[in-house]
């Protein structure tokens, strides 16, 4: 387990990301926690330094290569090291591919596929020096099968996992494992806010009967971080319920 590695996040102010960055504190991994929104981020880092958990807040962009060059700098600078990094920031702009704006493609591709290969260029000169890495990226289910009215972001994530399996060859030879884990129908405030009547519909659909909590996708990312999967790389961990196999 990741005891006293260096986990950077992004995206880690809620959601997903928030959950990743606990999870991985409850193993003893010190967070560098990397969001736009810098009062949520701010929060985060002060209940993970209520919990004992040594960590650090980043405002910065993903798509911006200062702000990430930033961002590892301040890592490096504060806990010497970068073990784990986890693109997870990502963003929607959903709608039918006719009435498509090139902006809402371009929005997404941004921050979905540029800003993670922008920050795991970054940390690969780091991780590169100490022969050592685990790099997670945050797909999803619909970069697998796709989905009606989400072309731009199907498109991204499907993008990052060519670039995932890509960086697990260039990366391979100096130990660093990069994989993805492609999450399904996950509960947020989002779902959260559906009718119950379009949840239920939702969850009969996943052969396992329910969404997915931001736990399940956690739970992923600790495997991946961790020495337990040190011969696994390039792989898609698929955390859907069974909703695609
Ligand atoms: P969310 O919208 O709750 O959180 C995303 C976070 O990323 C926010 O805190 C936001 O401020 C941050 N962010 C957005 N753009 C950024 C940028 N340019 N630079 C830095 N930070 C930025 O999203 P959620 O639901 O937690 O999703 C997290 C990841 O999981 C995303 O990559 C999403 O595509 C993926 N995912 C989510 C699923 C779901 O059901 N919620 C299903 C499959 C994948």
């Amino acid at each position: 387990m990741p005891k006293g590695k260096v986990a950077v996040i992004t995206g880690a102010s809620r959601g997903i990301g928030k959950s990743i960055a606990f999870a991985l504190a409850a193993q003893g991994a010190k967070i560098v926690a990397v969001d736009l929104d810098s009062e949520a981020t701010d929060d985060v880092v002060k209940e993970l330094l209520a919990k004992g958990t040594s960590a650090v807040a980043v405002v910065g962009n993903v798509t911006l290569t200062e702000d990430v060059e930033k961002m590892i700098e301040i890592a490096t600078g504060t806990f010497g090291r970068v073990d784990i990094l986890v693109n997870n920031a990502g963003i929607t702009r959903d709608g039918l591919i006719m009435r498509m704006k090139d902006e809402d493609w371009d929005a997404v591709m941004n921050v979905n596929l540029k800003g993670s290969f922008v920050c795991t260029r970054a940390a690969f000169k780091v991780m590169s020096k100490q022969r050592y890495g685990r790099i997670i990226n945050i797909a999803s289910v619909v970069g697998q099968m796709g989905n009606a009215g989400q072309a731009n972001y199907c498109a991204s994530k499907a993008g990052l996992i060519g670039l995932t399996k890509s960086n697990a060859r260039e990366m391979a030879k100096r130990n660093i494992t990069v994989n993805a884990v492609a999450p399904g129908f996950i509960s947020t405030a989002m779902t959260d806010a559906m009718p119950e009547k379009a949840r239920e519909e939702l969850a009969s659909q996943i052969p396992l009967g329910r969404l997915g909590s931001v736990e399940d996708i956690a739970n992923a990312v600790v495997f991946l971080s961790s020495e337990s999967s040190g011969y696994i790389t390039g792989h898609v961990l698929s955390v859907n319920g069974g909703m695609y196999m």
